[in-house]
């Protein structure tokens, strides 16, 4: 008799426990290319993207810095770095998804765009 109830039990607490596991991958999945850049990118090309004199770091605002750059050579610094530069490479590091959230995000600051 009570083992019923018992079985109830469980599968409603195993229930309750699994539901926000599978709530929580479902969404958040899209990397935030504003957060990655603040983290990992803005000590070197500052908060605004506008760069350091003292590092050579390009001006991201520059609407001429952005005509002359792809979106794959974006991709391909992020992922291998500059050889001879501080620019390091980010390739085992970020995922693919991120490092185009981060082409999205220096695309954006073009002072054109705004
Ligand atoms: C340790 C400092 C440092 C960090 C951290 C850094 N960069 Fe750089 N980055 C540089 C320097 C220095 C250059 C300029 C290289 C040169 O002289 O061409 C550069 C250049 C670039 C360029 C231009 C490449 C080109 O061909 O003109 C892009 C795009 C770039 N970085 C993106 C990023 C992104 C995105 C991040 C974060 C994921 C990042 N960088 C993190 C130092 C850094």
């Amino acid at each position: 008799m009570g083992s019923y109830v018992q079985t109830l039990l469980i599968l409603l607490l195993a229930g309750a426990g699994l539901l926000p596991v599978p709530l929580k991958s479902a969404e958040g999945d899209q990397p935030d290319g504003a957060g990655l850049y603040k983290q990992k990118c803005s000590m070197c090309h500052g908060a605004e993207g506008k760069g350091f004199t003292a590092l050579k770091t390009p001006d991201f605002t520059d609407p001429k810095w952005q005509e002359g750059i792809t979106d794959k050579e974006i991709v391909e610094t992020i992922k291998n770095g500059k050889k001879g530069t501080p620019m390091p490479a980010f390739g085992d590091k970020l995922k693919d998804d991120e490092i185009q959230a981060l082409v999205a995000y220096i695309r954006s600051l073009n002072s054109n765009k705004k």
